[in-house]
């Protein structure tokens, strides 16, 4: 135990909390969704695809649904098989079912129907209603997920038991990659998890560390600091706010600090995220050093630039240094290659900023000199 964590492991992804803020509407109707079953009354097995980007909470708001109806006293099985831990082919899809549900391993002298057949006889003899989640389902959606759908949903014996089916992705293309009638045996109830507002991470985050944190060790304007980060540039993803929390964490009690700091978090980002420091800055190529300046340049005055502002900047530096301009579908590639290495952020098509791990100053005035001594050397 740490000096400022009373349990760093609460802030990590394995770990379920016993509340999530601002998933109450997708908790109910989930609930809802599956009241008939667990009380079972279904008349036929009951499917819903939960959709949402990364870090929305898809995940835990079901492990979190399967405690709370076990804990009501609603007694069922439960498994939760990742498409993308469990493989591509349908036995080793079946097989992970499987062992959910029956809790042994899978014979591998069975084959992938077999296997399927036997889970369902499983759940019959134990009588108890199921709830079968498939979660990232939009790996292997081409292989795996489509003999399952249909398996599934042809399966004779499945078509009388209490079963509710939840497939979890982060959007909805890999319906695409199923034909009409796949499709349309995965049914129309879409439970959405739209990314999270800058309130509501501020929210999360005040509540996630609370669990994790002594009393003080952490201060609003630090957790206001990341969310405005995580909502900026992690597209609200509130794993990846976590996980940087946790690092600065560390950080701050390795250093002996008496509480995190905006500087703890800036420091586990530069750990964490693609970060150009200084010295990389001499290992542009002379027209990715001329974006660079020409970005920081442009954006000078306001958060970001206008890419046709940053690419005004780079005609006149260009002209200044007497060098040839790129061509203007090589300056995309350029900037393109710049926001890979995490020295810009794009914002949309149009809009670039430094990004916020870039030290403007220093980066500046390196690229000043090594700009200054690469046009003498041309
Ligand atoms: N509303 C919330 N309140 C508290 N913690 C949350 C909330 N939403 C998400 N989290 C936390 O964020 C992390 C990511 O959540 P989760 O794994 O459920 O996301 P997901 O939507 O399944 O993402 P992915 O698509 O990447 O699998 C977990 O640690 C979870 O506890
Ligand atoms: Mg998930």
């Amino acid at each position: 135990m740490g000096s400022l964590l009373v349990d760093g492991e609460k802030l990590s992804s394995r770990y379920v909390p016993p509340k999530l803020p601002y998933r109450d509407q997708q908790l109910a109707l989930l609930r809802g969704f599956l009241g008939s079953v667990v009380r079972g009354e279904a008349v036929s097995p009951r499917v819903a695809l939960l959709i949402g980007p990364t870090g929305t909470g898809k995940t835990s708001s079901v492990l979190l649904l399967h405690k709370a109806l076990a804990n009501e006293g609603w007694a069922h099985a439960f498994a939760h098989v990742n498409m993308r831990i469990a493989g591509d082919t349908p036995f080793q899809l079946f097989a992970a079912l499987y062992e959910s549900v029956a809790g042994v391993p899978a014979s591998r002298s069975m084959s992938a129907y077999e296997l399927l057949r036997e889970t369902v006889a499983t759940l019959r003899r134990e009588g108890l209603p199921a709830l079968l989640v498939f979660d990232e389902v939009e790996f292997h959606a081409r292989t795996a997920l489509r003999s399952a759908i249909y398996a599934l949903t042809r399966l004779h014996e499945l078509q009388a038991a209490q079963v509710a089916m939840l497939f979890i992705a982060r959007n909805l293309d890999w319906l695409k990659l199923l034909d009409p009638a796949e499709r349309s045996t995965l049914g129309n109830v879409v439970v959405r998890y739209p990314p999270y507002t800058r309130e509501q991470l501020l929210g999360i985050l005040a509540y996630r560390a609370q669990e994790a944190f002594r009393a003080g060790a952490v201060g609003e304007d630090v957790l206001s600091w990341l969310a405005d980060y995580a909502h900026t540039y992690m597209q609200s993803d509130v794993r990846r706010a976590l996980d940087t929390l946790l690092l600065a964490a560390l950080i701050a009690e390795q250093e002996g600090a008496s509480k995190v700091e905006i500087r703890h978090i800036v420091a586990a980002l530069k750990q964490t995220e693609v970060f150009v420091a200084p010295a990389e800055v001499e290992q542009l190529t002379l027209y990715e050093q001329l974006a660079l300046y020409a970005a920081l340049r442009a954006s000078r005055a306001k958060p970001y630039a206008r890419l046709s502002e940053v690419w005004e900047e780079m005609l006149s530096l260009a002209e200044q240094l007497a060098l040839e301009p790129p061509k203007p579908e090589d300056f995309e590639d350029i900037v393109q290659r710049l926001v890979d290495l995490g020295a810009l952020l794009s914002e949309g098509p149009t809009r670039i900023a430094p990004a916020p791990t870039l030290n403007v100053e220093a980066v500046t005035s390196v690229l000043r000199d090594a700009l200054k001594t690469r046009v003498k050397a041309v």
